[in-house]
């Protein structure tokens, strides 16, 4: 128990050399920072160009983290039946509900007041920084910013007694516009696509009507605006050919006028559209 008792000394030592160290110069010089990255690394909320934390423990290293679990032994033990130190044991952690009196272990009322249990989410929030997390904790510890570290040492700790499953990765979507804008369209491939409008329409100015109008400078003209016996249905139409009107005439003329007497069931694939688009663009 000699032992014990220096480490004890050891314990209070560097909790005082902690306490003055790390809480009153990293804490609150990096803190404001730190609350931040906790926020958008736990929830994913507001995170998106950054790589989400799911993915950093995806990708985490056990043994990497028992290496990091070294700045946590002068205060904690994560067997199974460790004592506690400066800070209560820690085997089988994650998932066990906060504050939960490990070996009578004397929390702060701030971590008391916490609630909740420490899943993969709150964990990574604490050890990025604990005294943001819990108002008055009672853990002089700065906390670890690189997601990685904490990754490790989360997957480690994982490993003493928990074996939680490993949360999934959110697929990130790239980019904003979701739709339309992503497709853009390839006059020569319109040009062959044609071949299927072909056998009604003609593109060259001044050439006849077939079955369907002569479709020369039609982008950008009136909706049934040419020299053609139009369906009533597209005559009420209204309004101008421009993208987004060809887009949706072209997916289904049918739905898209009521009564139309284009006999064309419609190019499902939005790329053959931007294609045909494109092509009727020039058109001219
Ligand atoms: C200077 C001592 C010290 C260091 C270093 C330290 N801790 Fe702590 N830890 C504590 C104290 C004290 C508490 C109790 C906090 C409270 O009651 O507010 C605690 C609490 C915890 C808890 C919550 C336990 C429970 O039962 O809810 C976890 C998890 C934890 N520490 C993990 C770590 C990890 C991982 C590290 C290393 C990266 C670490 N700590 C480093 C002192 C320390
Ligand atoms: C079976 C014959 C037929 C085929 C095939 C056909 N169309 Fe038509 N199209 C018509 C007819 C008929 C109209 C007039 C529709 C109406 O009045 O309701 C028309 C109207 C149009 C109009 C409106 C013209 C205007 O003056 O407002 C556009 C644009 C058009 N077609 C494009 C196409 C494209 C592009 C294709 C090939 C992907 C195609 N059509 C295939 C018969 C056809």
């Amino acid at each position: 128990m000699a032992d014990r008792f220096n480490t004890i000394a050891g314990w209070t030592l560097f909790s005082g050399v902690v306490a003055l160290g790390l809480s009153s110069i990293s804490a609150h010089y990096f803190q404001a920072g730190k609350v931040e990255h906790a926020k958008e690394e736990a929830g994913g909320e507001g995170a998106k160009d950054e790589k989400p934390f799911e993915a950093y423990l995806a990708s985490a290293d056990a043994a990497k983290g028992e290496a990091t679990f070294k700045k946590c032994t002068s205060c904690h033990t994560v067997d199974q039946g460790g004592a506690n130190g400066l800070g209560p044991n820690l085997y089988g952690i994650l998932g066990s509900a906060m504050a939960s009196g490990r070996g009578g272990f004397a929390y702060s009322d701030g971590l008391k007041a916490k609630g909740g249990k420490w899943d993969w989410a709150s964990m990574n929030q604490w050890l990025t920084s604990p005294s943001a997390f819990v108002t008055g904790t009672k853990m002089s510890f700065a906390g670890i910013t690189d997601p990685q570290e904490r990754a490790n040492l989360m997957v480690f700790l994982n490993s003493k007694g928990s074996n939680l499953p490993l949360p999934p990765v959110p697929e990130v979507k790239e980019g904003a516009a979701p739709e339309a804008a992503a497709v853009v369209g390839d006059a020569a491939k319109g040009q062959k696509s044609f071949a299927k409008c072909a056998s009604c329409h003609t593109v060259t100015p001044g050439a006849p009507a077939g079955l369907g109008p002569n479709l020369a400078g039609v982008f950008g003209a009136k909706v049934a605006g040419g020299s053609f016996a139009y369906s009533d249905g597209l005559k009420a139409k209204g309004g101008n050919w421009d993208e987004a009107s060809l887009d949706a005439w072209l997916t289904s003329p049918s739905a898209y006028a009521s009564g139309t007497k284009m006999s064309f069931a419609g190019l499902p694939d939005a790329q053959e559209r931007a294609n045909v688009i494109a092509y009727l663009k020039e058109a001219k």
